[in-house]
């Protein structure tokens, strides 16, 4: 079982741990982590990475996080609110583009608030036990879904592909970027399975490369069929004819159906088009963004320069200095986009209409 091999966010007894994503393929190491700076850092690293994992380590993260300040609680409901207030927020702050971030804090408070109302006769200790309890309960439904939705994905996904089939997929959208099958992986790994024998493309997704650290990874921990590739073969790879779909992620998706994912995967997407082959964007619910109105709307993250300048190179591979634009996310407008699977469904355009109707909106 693919969970059972790759535990990118537990919880247990009130333990948070995170397998950190920024020592993969070398080392596989799992760290605890203990209070909301930890869970800040690791957000903001890449240690958990990935829309829907980010979403998840964020519910319980707010729990730890509260949990490792409760020494300095005045022991009054509005000092709860202003503390747990304090820890949501700053999370929130980790990173801006994937939007499971915001959704999934957005949960906690909500729970919370939900519990102190519904606890409004009761006095502090009491109340706060029971909203503490309620956002447990939150971060474990949210979890919960996420597993459900990567494997309702999956299977939605795997209608749209044939035995054999080669495929293209830029980033990791795979068991290490969500608590389950994947996103864009969640097919491949359920067609692996099934014995479908995909050829697997994986752009190595410059400069942080999720291709070449984690798709290739975990691709290869299940002995699935992963070519590594670097991102500017994809034309050559699908010009070959050797590409038949690709497979990407999403960190949001505006209500007109334009969606931000991975840098690069914009080109990707204008590639493909080009070269008419059916480019699929995989979006669990809690990724699509009805607040968003389009791709213009959606805060694109910008990373250090140190990014593309040194961090996975020996030595320095430009001169010092040397300005740089490091955007970790780019739009790939709807029209490129030939369908959105969901764990709803699939979506086809005009995605303004079919991916309100697929949330029942
Ligand atoms: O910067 P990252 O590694 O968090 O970016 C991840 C991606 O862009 C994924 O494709 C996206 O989160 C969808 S994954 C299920």
């Amino acid at each position: 079982m693919l969970s059972d091999e790759i535990k990118t966010v537990a919880y247990e007894d009130g333990k948070l741990v995170i397998l950190d994503q920024t020592l993969l393929p070398g080392r596989e190491e799992y760290t605890e982590l203990k209070d909301a700076e930890d869970v800040y850092r690791a957000i903001k690293r890449l240690e958990v990475r990935g829309a829907p994992a980010i979403g998840v380590a964020a519910a319980y993260g707010v729990l730890v996080g509260i949990n490792a300040r409760m020494a300095g609680w005045d022991g009054t409901v509005p000092g709860f609110v202003r503390l747990s207030g304090e820890v949501c927020e700053y999370i929130n702050s980790s990173r801006p583009t994937a939007v499971n971030l915001s959704w999934a804090v957005r949960g906690m408070t909500a729970a919370r608030d939900e519990a102190l109302e519904a606890c409004s006769a009761c006095g502090p200790e009491e109340a706060v036990k029971a909203a503490l309890s309620a956002m447990e309960r939150k971060a474990e439904a949210i979890h919960r879904e996420d597993v459900e939705s990567c494997r309702a994905m999956a299977e939605h996904g795997l209608t749209l592909l044939r035995p054999g089939m080669g495929l293209l997929t830029h980033c990791n959208a795979g068991a290490l970027a969500t608590t389950g099958y994947g996103t864009a992986l969640g097919p491949i790994h359920l067609g692996h399975e099934r014995g479908y024998g995909f050829r697997v493309f994986a752009d190595e997704t410059r400069p942080l490369l999720q291709g070449a650290r984690l798709t290739a990874w975990e691709l290869s921990k299940v002995g699935c069929d992963v070519t590594l590739i670097c991102d500017n073969m994809a034309s050559a790879v699908m010009r070959s004819g050797k590409i038949e779909a690709v497979l990407v992620g999403c960190d949001r998706m505006a209500a007109n159906g334009d969606g931000a994912n991975k840098i690069g995967t914009g080109g990707v997407a204008v590639l493909a088009k080009e070269y008419g082959i059916p480019f699929y964007m995989f979006v669990p619910m809690s990724t699509v963004d009805f607040g968003t109105p389009t791709g213009d709307d959606i805060v694109i993250e910008e990373r250090d320069g140190d990014e593309i300048r040194t961090l996975w190179y020996e030595k320095p591979m430009a001169p010092e200095g040397i300005g740089t634009f490091n955007p970790a996310f780019d739009v790939t407008p709807a029209e490129y986009i030939t369908a959105v699977v969901t764990e709803k469904g699939i979506a086809r355009p005009p995605y303004a209409e079919s991916l309100r109707e697929l949330a029942g909106r």
